[in-house]
């Protein structure tokens, strides 16, 4: 018996993984996280599954649910939204189940910065404008951010910011964010993106606590700020240049 942890997406049911649909299709018993996880994906559980939304349990309960479909043989999908590489809380549940001798398997899930990327259709990386993203949050009532890890640090490279957790905050990230972008650097909120009621919101961070009040956003929203979300005059990527030397393409041929 094996748990299988498995990336929902980021909201709509057809940005799954094939093979994360696979596995929900065969496991017996289903945890989903809450309401981020779409109707759509759990309509893959085989009839008669136990379907268990986690929203309200307790770490200890969540586990006693595994151990439990553990001792009846049952394989377990556990979903979360989003991918699980970033603030799923599988890495605890793993411990556990390392702990109590459960397997488990990680199946990735497309992330919600990917889905806000393409509501807004920008390369949030662009030639000599940003050439990192950084995923990042500010603290909240689970998790305190390390002193190291403060938005003030990752501003002063420039590149382009995925902030998470923080639509409730947006008053201070502007604040904090400002004098290393300037009043003028693009913002872009993505809210729900992918969900059939996303909704986006542009700005500059000069304006955008104002844009952002005339169409209020709750919790799931993500807020990008860097110079790649409205650059528009970079220079072309040198690897599709008919200049530059590829393995497949050596110097010369179109
Ligand atoms: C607990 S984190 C989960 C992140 C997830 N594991 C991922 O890979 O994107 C939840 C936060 O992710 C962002 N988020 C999740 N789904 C989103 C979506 N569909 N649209 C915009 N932001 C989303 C919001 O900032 C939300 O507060």
């Amino acid at each position: 018996m094996t748990v299988h942890f498995i990336g929902a997406g980021p909201g709509a049911a057809d940005l799954l993984t094939l093979r994360g649909r696979d596995l929900i299709a065969r496991c017996p018993v289903c945890l989903y996280a809450g309401s981020l996880v779409p109707a759509g994906v759990l309509a893959h559980c085989p009839p008669g599954a136990r379907i268990v939304d986690t929203a309200p349990l307790s770490l200890d309960a969540i586990v006693a649910e595994m151990q439990q479909a553990h001792d009846a043989g049952l394989d377990v999908a556990r979903l979360h939204s989003g991918d699980l590489s970033i603030w799923s809380a599988v890495g605890e549940q793993m411990r556990r189940l390392d702990a109590l001798g459960i397997p488990c398997t990680m199946t990735p899930g497309v992330p919600a910065f990917a889905a806000a990327s393409a509501a807004l259709k920008r390369e949030l990386t662009l030639p000599e404008v940003a050439q990192s993203l950084v995923l990042t949050r500010t603290s909240g009532r689970a998790s305190s951010m390390p002193e190291r890890e403060r938005l003030a640090t990752f501003a002063q490279s420039g590149a382009t910011l995925a902030i998470h957790l923080s639509i409730h905050v947006l008053a201070r990230v502007v604040e904090e964010l400002t004098p290393y972008y300037g009043g003028g650097c693009p913002v872009a909120l993505v809210y729900r993106a992918s969900w059939p009621d996303e909704r986006v919101v542009r700005g500059t961070l000069a304006d955008i606590e104002a844009r952002a009040a005339e169409t209020p956003m709750e919790r799931t929203a993500l807020i990008l700020v860097g110079p790649a979300l409205a650059s528009e005059d970079f220079r072309e990527s040198a690897l599709y240049d008919a200049g530059y030397d590829r393995r497949f393409r050596p110097s010369g041929e179109r």
